[in-house]
């Protein structure tokens, strides 16, 4: 005779016991598959007496509605609580940094165009941007560099046809302001972007820039430019600095100074950086020769005028303590980002 008390107590027990869903179905299917115990019972119900077949069926009855509430019950448990591990697992830390969007930033080589632009306007120059591609006439022959002239050696230069070439120097944006202005009064800056075939090195590139400075007008004194420089290196390089002007020669001024700044580095008593001299040779600068002013269609004895030429490059790299100039151009994110004035 079956015992029904002892098997529900043990189905119970087992019941309770499981932990997964997977060890449940196999319960299930012990119990309430088609060939798991309690069909079995129903089997055994041919060999029960006659008087007890009515009793007996409603007992395995009883069983298998208990057996599957059973079931039921524990599935619904376990099932949530899959539930809620899960949710557990994927909750989002809120208290993680969240990752920033990059942005771009400028180059230093503008920072420092638009820093020099910045102290110019503010002495009262107008700012004129020139073509990249000029004629002969205005990168050599109006700067006094005639065809033979050997000044046009160290600029030869990325010719496109016999007339036309990629500016050498910013000095042709001179030439076009003085024939365009003729016979007023300019002040103005140039910046921009200038070509020469050049082996490029640590310092040498056939690209960089330059800003040119040109004043015209009825009486200008050399004292004036060196004014102008003296504010330009103070505001560039510390207010400590002093600067000397050296007997040069360029083509287009007469006389031509070569303009050295104190060293920013060592205050003047010599470095590496100054090469142990103390002064740092910035920029090229001198009167506006009047031939060239008579070229462009002035009259030398009513006007005169200065005119500066300054390599952006050298300035980024003395201020900014920058080793090679081809860093500027070789797009290193972390280079650039070093100057970032965004954040
Ligand atoms: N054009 C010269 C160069 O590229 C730089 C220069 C020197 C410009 C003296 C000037 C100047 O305006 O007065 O080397």
């Amino acid at each position: 005779m079956v015992n029904f008390d002892e098997l529900r107590a043990q189905i119970a027990q087992e019941f309770k016991e499981v932990e997964t869903l997977d060890v449940l179905n196999e319960l299930r299917i012990q119990y309430l598959g088609k060939k798991g115990k309690i069909a079995d019972l129903m089997k055994q119900m041919k060999d029960v007496a006659k008087e007890e077949k009515r009793e007996f069926g409603q007992a395995v009855n009883q069983l298998k509605a208990e057996t599957s509430a059973l079931l039921e019950e524990k599935k619904k448990e376990l099932e949530a609580k899959a539930l809620e591990e899960k949710l557990a697992s994927e909750t989002i830390d809120l208290t993680l940094p969240g990752r920033k969007p990059s942005h771009g930033n400028l180059n230093p080589l503008h920072l420092i165009e638009q820093e020099l632009e910045d102290l110019f306007i503010g002495l009262g120059y107008q700012v004129i941007e020139g073509d990249e591609v000029v004629d002969d006439l205005y990168c050599f022959e109006r700067a006094n560099i005639p065809k033979d002239h050997p000044a046009r050696d160290m600029q030869d230069s990325l010719y496109l046809d016999p007339a036309h070439l990629l500016r050498t120097h910013t000095t042709a944006i001179q030439m076009k302001v003085l024939e365009e202005q003729a016979p007023n009064p300019i002040k103005v800056v140039c910046p921009g972007k200038v070509y020469r075939r050049d082996d490029d090195d640590a310092t040498h590139s056939h690209q960089f820039m330059q800003m040119e400075g040109l004043v015209i007008g009825p009486h200008v004194p050399l004292s004036d430019l060196k004014g102008t420089l003296e504010f330009f290196a103070r505001k560039m390089f510390g207010q400590e600095r002093e600067i000397r002007f050296r007997p040069s020669f360029f083509p287009f001024t007469e006389p031509s100074v070569e303009v050295d700044v104190s060293c920013h580095m060592c205050g003047g008593k010599g470095c590496s950086t100054c090469k142990g001299t103390g002064w740092i040779e910035i920029l090229g600068a001198g009167e506006v020769n009047p031939k060239v002013l008579e070229m462009a269609g002035y009259d030398p004895n009513k006007v005169n005028g200065f005119a500066f030429g300054i390599g952006i490059e050298r300035v980024a790299m003395l201020k900014y303590g920058i080793d090679d100039i081809r860093h500027f151009y070789t797009n290193d994110k972390r280079f650039n980002e070093t100057f970032d004035r965004m954040d």
